[in-house]
């Protein structure tokens, strides 16, 4: 058996005396496509965040793989563990400042025709790339929010309600892309979703509730 990518034991997180996550016991294998779906509040963001490294736990252990996680220098940690927020964030003026910035965290140019083609990926026009943040619809900031994780491509993307701002048709565009990206380049996924549709086309679930695992499948 190959070794985990993501493990945790006994995870938990607490915050002024709440228990947020209790007991969490999960190894994501590579390649694996994971769904953890729950009711609002249900403490899938905070398991996410968890995993991102953008939230220390309380308890248990978090590893990656089969190092734990304080072995590990943040910034090399989120190149290959990258975290798609449930509200896009975008920074800078223009849709190029984004794009841009995974290249300069690397020491590298920016790649113009790699940016185009990623744009396409998710149905935006190279026109886009100009264009200044504040002009794009929620759903368009969160479809360039997206391909900003994936211009280098990461080991996991942790994926928390990405299409929840998004109309049906640019939905099926990303839901697609990313099983693309599962199916064609082995690229492991951690999906939160709500979504009865993304739920099911998923090969392994699980569903939190009040912060602990209840269903598997
Ligand atoms: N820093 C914090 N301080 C206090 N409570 C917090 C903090 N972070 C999260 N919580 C609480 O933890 C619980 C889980 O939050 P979380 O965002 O993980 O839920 P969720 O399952 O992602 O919900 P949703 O589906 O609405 O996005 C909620 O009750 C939330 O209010
Ligand atoms: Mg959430």
């Amino acid at each position: 058996m190959e070794i985990p990518l993501i493990k945790t034991i006994d995870l938990g997180y607490e915050v002024d005396g709440k228990t947020i996550l209790k007991g969490i016991n999960l190894a994501i294998e590579p390649g694996e496509f994971l769904t953890i779906t729950g009711p609002s509040g249900s403490g899938k963001s905070t398991l996410l965040k968890i995993m991102a490294t953008m939230l220390s736990s309380t308890e248990g252990q978090l590893f990656y793989q089969n190092k734990s996680i304080e072995e590990y220098e943040p910034t090399a940690y989120r190149k290959e563990v990258s975290y798609c927020f449930q509200t896009a964030t975008l920074f800078g003026e223009t849709v190029k400042d984004n794009l841009a910035f995974p290249f300069e965290i690397r020491d590298q140019t920016f790649n113009q025709e790699k940016a185009f083609s990623a744009l396409k990926s998710v149905g935006l026009e190279k026109e886009y790339l100009t264009k200044s943040v504040n002009s794009l619809s929620g759903g368009e900031k969160q479809r360039v929010a997206l391909i900003r994780n994936m211009l280098f491509m990461p080991k996991v993307l942790l994926l928390d309600e990405v299409t929840s701002a998004l109309d049906e048709e640019n939905q099926i565009i990303i839901r697609s892309l990313i099983h693309q990206l599962n199916q064609k380049q082995g690229l492991t996924i951690v999906w939160v979703t709500h979504n009865a549709q993304e739920i099911q086309s998923s090969n392994r679930m699980i569903r939190l509730i009040n912060g602990v695992v209840e269903e598997a499948k």
